[in-house]
Order: structure tokens, then sequence, then C-alpha cells
């Protein structure tokens, strides 16, 4: 049966002069191996039990990606758009078990055109965020984009999840700024803004990676950045309680400090007794005034004039994202992988101090996890939520991102039982009805659809598909199935969390 698809899709994609591409075989190849796995960046979807695409295709522009959609469809292979690999849930390069399907990587599609006199650029959504910086850094140093902090995050899957990052409070998520882009719809069209509508445009920008097409290519508004910026890294290991108090007060400030200026928190527990703490800032400004603010608004944290610096934005982006030069943001592979679940929340009123020791505490003994809290406010709360399907603006205080990692051979269900009762106690003081979560952490304990045919059957998939679009896309999820229905009504773009169609009539 392998040899027969194989077949198939072989001469399909050699004939319409796909050349870059490498089927699947027993044993694997080394090279479908190394291509497989170079940006998969949770190891729990990397195993020998996953089940394997059939073919790895590597289209090298806009035509070869169009062909290699029509061929994976003539073969009855179902597609998977890989873009940077980084899909908390494996979700770009794994289907269920009985599924045949190809991998489309856009790794060789990275190319970015900036236009600095009209502050915009064309980037190809294989383009990773770092390629995206270093390309507009290097074109004016007084622009930015506004996206994500990882540097090997494909563009393609965070712009279509929304894209929050260190200048979201100043200028909105990734997919505020997008302008026009180019989607390749199931029959293989190449539809820009215009002529996919108002409602698909709409849809791509936050609605989920992998619904709606192809994504080729994005134009993006590039946004004025002084130089230099003030970058703070501030490390306040503690006990619970110290942590819990710095915690307590951060959330009456974060959200609300000038837009200018990003200040998120991370706690880890460990083993040595007192907790990790630290606060990464960015502001859009001199040293000397981020110092001041950050002294008026939040004395407890006692910064001091050493805790932050002036740099670049372009070098700022690069201490975010972990990594030693400005150079290492064009390296695509990621540098650290592992085993890892997360789960996500949004606060809309202070979590109490004594919720906080609470959570604190549990953290405190569990050395692999850690939370994040991302601070909204500013433009995030200006934006309407349903401007773009990402719904989570005003009223929203932060962001929760908790997240567990693991090596080989330890008991990865155990961790995963771990991360799911922090998150089962924190529910009281998060927001409800429904819970909401953000789609680029995407977590499939809200649900999921398995697939057997592509419209579902007689089922109520838009029914079923609510457990998780609604947590996502609050209001915004009928609409999305709207747009859905229009651009894929035979449901060719999909996933295990993917947002259905209407069923067909008659
Ligand atoms: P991947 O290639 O796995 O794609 C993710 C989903 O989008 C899949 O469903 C895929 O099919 C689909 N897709 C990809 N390319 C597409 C295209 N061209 N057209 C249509 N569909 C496409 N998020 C954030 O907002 N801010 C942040 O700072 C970070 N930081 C971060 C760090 C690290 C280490 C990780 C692992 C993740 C993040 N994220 C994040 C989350 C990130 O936004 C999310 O994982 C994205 O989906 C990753 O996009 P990739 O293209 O890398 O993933």
């Amino acid at each position: 049966e392998t040899t027969t698809a194989n077949a198939n899709i072989s001469s399909c994609l050699l004939s319409s002069h796909v050349q870059n591409f490498t089927l699947y075989s027993s044993p694997p190849s080394i090279q479908y191996s190394n291509l497989l796995n170079f940006s998969i960046q949770n190891l729990c979807f990397a195993g020998p039990s996953i089940h394997k695409p059939s073919v790895l295709i590597l289209p090298k522009t806009q035509h070869e990606l169009q062909s290699s959609i029509l061929c994976c469809r003539s073969s009855s292979l179902a597609i998977r758009v890989r873009s940077g690999g980084h899909s908390y849930e494996g979700l770009s390069y794994t289907a269920g078990q009985h599924t045949p399907f190809a991998v489309i990587d856009l790794m060789n599609l990275n190319r970015v055109w900036i236009n600095s006199g009209s502050s915009t650029a064309w980037a190809e959504s294989g383009a990773t965020l770092g390629e995206i910086y270093y390309a507009v850094a290097r074109s004016n140093r007084s622009l930015a984009f506004s996206a994500g902090s990882c540097s090997t995050v494909g563009s393609g899957g965070l712009i279509s999840g929304g894209g929050f990052g260190f200048l979201s409070r100043k200028y909105g998520l990734a997919a505020d700024n997008v302008l026009d882009a180019v989607l390749i719809d199931p029959a293989g069209r190449a539809l820009d803004r215009k002529a996919m509508g108002e409602d698909v445009f709409w849809a791509i920008r936050g609605g989920g990676g992998g619904s709606w097409g192809a994504v080729y290519a994005w134009k993006l508004r590039l946004v004025p950045v002084p130089d230099p910026v003030t970058l703070c890294s501030i490390n306040r290991p503690g006990s619970i309680r110290q942590v819990a108090e710095l915690t307590h007060k951060w959330q009456y400030v974060a959200p609300n400090l000038p837009d200018e200026f990003y200040l998120s928190t991370y706690i880890q527990g460990s083993t040595s007794g007192n907790l990790t703490n630290s606060f990464s800032g960015l502001f859009l400004g001199p040293n000397g005034t981020a110092i001041r603010i950050l002294r008026q608004r939040f004395p407890e944290l006692a910064v001091s004039e050493s805790e932050c610096s002036e740099m670049s934005w372009i070098e700022s982006a690069a201490q975010l994202a972990n990594i030693n030069s400005v150079s290492d943001l064009l390296n695509r592979k990621p540098r650290a992988k592992s085993y890892f679940k997360a789960k996500s929340d949004y606060v809309r009123a202070p979590i109490p101090m004594d919720g906080l020791i609470t959570a604190i505490d549990l953290l405190s003994k569990q050395p692999k996890a850690y939370v994040i809290f991302d601070p909204y406010g500013g433009e995030m709360g200006r934006i309407a939520s349903g401007d773009l399907p990402f719904p989570h603006r005003g009223g929203n205080l932060y962001g929760i991102q908790y997240m567990i990692e693991w090596k080989k051979g330890e008991d990865g269900m155990a961790y995963v039982a771990w991360i799911r009762r922090l998150y089962g106690y924190m529910g009281r003081f998060v927001s409800k009805n429904p819970r909401a979560a953000y789609v680029n952490y995407v977590d499939l304990d809200l649900g999921t659809i398995e697939w057997t045919t592509g419209s579902g059957g007689s089922w109520d998939a838009v029914g079923v598909a609510r457990a998780w679009g609604e947590p996502y896309f609050l209001g915004n999820y009928d609409r999305l199935v709207r747009a859905k229905t229009e651009i894929d009504p035979d449901n060719v773009f999909r996933n295990e969390q993917s947002i259905p169609p209407l069923p067909k009539e008659g």
C-alpha cells in the first residue's frame, strides 16, 4: 500500500517539477529522519512509536507549494504544513495512526524582503522570527516587528495563532501587524487579501494554523523602536512567601505600566530550596527612565542600575531569545529540545496572596515545572475582541503559561499529571465560562477530533470543536466556522483541533 502511495506522490511531484522531497521507507533513511526531526521542538512526538508521514516535501517556491498541495490531494494524503515545528502538540508533523499523510515543510521558503521606506516587509511563512528580526534590523535599526521571543519559532504557525511578545503591549500581536498575505487554498490557488476576502483574511490572522490552507507569505507592518532600548534582567530567588509577595505586587504593576514597558515574570522551583524568580523587562527608552519607572511603580523589586542596560533592539531580541549573538538569530535549529507539556490561562482579577502561596508552594516541590506570567494591558487592551480571532484583549491582566519539561527515559505521564493538577488548582483564580486558553499554546487536553473522513460524516463536528474553539476564540468561534466553510468546505486542512466547516446541506 505504501509503495503505491509512494509511487503516486513521487510521480505527481516530479511531473510538477517539485524535486525536493523524501519518501518514508522502513526503516526510514537517515536523510528522512534528519529532515523530519530537524525542527521538532517537543520530543514527545519524535519517537519511533509515532506514526510517520509518507513523504516530506520541501517546496522552494510559491508555485512548488501550490503543486505540493495538489499532489497530496490527488494521492489521497492528508496534509500537515510545517513552518518552525514548534507546535506544542506536534500538530505540524503528526496525524492519527491510520491517516496516510504528508508534511509540507516550509523551511526553504524563508526569504524576507524589507521596504524600509514604507515600513513594511514581505516574509515567506517558513521564515523564523529570528530571520525576520535580523532582516528588519539590518535594513533599519529603528524598525522592529512585534512577535514572540524564541527566535526559532516559525512565522507560519506563530502569526496564524496571534503571536504575543515583548512589543505587544505597545504594538499588539504579530497578527495585528499583518497587512496582507498569500494563502494557498485547497484548490491550490494563491489568494491575496482581496481575492480571499475579508472573512478569510480575518481568520488566518489568529484563528490557528492548519485550518485554512497554507500561508505562503505575510505582508508585515514594521514598527518604530528607539535606539537604544533598555533591557532589564532581574533575578530575585526567594522563599515561597518572598516570591508570592513579589508576584502579588507584579499583578498590579505590570499590566498598568506605560505601553513602552514590558515586564514578565518567571517562577520555577529548585532543589536548593529557594525558588527561581526572574523578571524580564524591555523598555522602549533610556536606562535612566526605565529605572525611575521601576523604582516608582515597583519599589519592592529594588532594581539596581546594573540590572538594566541599553542596547539596540536587535541585541535585546537576541538576549530575550537566550542566544549569545545577533547572528545566531539566523540559526533555525532549536538549541534545546525536551519532552514537555504546557497549558495556558488568562487572569482578569489579581490572584489573592493565599492563592499565590499555595500555587508557589506546589511549584517549589516540582523543579521540572515553571510558570511564565505575560503582562497584557496597553495596546492589547485597546484592540476589540472581535477585531481578530484572538479574543483575549481588554479586561485581561495577564496570561499564564504552565510548563513541565523532562528527559528521555523519565516518567512523562507522571509529569503531565502533575501539571494538570497545578492547572486544576488554578481554575478558581482565572477566566471562566469558558476558561480561556491561547491557541498558540495548543493543548489537546481541551478535546480533539479524530477525523475519519474530511467532513466528519453526520456527527456534529462544529459542536464537538466548541470544546476548544470557545476557550481559544471565545465569541469568535462561530465566525471562524463560517470562514472555514467559505475557504475549505471539504475540510482538506485539518488536524485534531482544527476548526470544522458547517455540514453540507442535503
Ligand atoms: P509549526 O510548524 O509546528 O506549526 C504550528 C501550527 O501552525 C501547525 O498546526 C501547522 O500546521 C500550522 N502552520 C505552520 N505553518 C503554517 C503555514 N504557513 N500556513 C498554515 N498553517 C501553518 N508563542 C507566542 O505567541 N509568543 C512567544 O514568545 C512564543 N514562544 C515560544 C517559544 C518556544 C520555545 C515554543 C516551542 C513556542 C513558543 N510560542 C510562542 C508558541 C508558538 O507561537 C506556537 O508553537 C506556534 O504554533 C509555532 O509556530 P511554528 O511555525 O514554529 O510551528
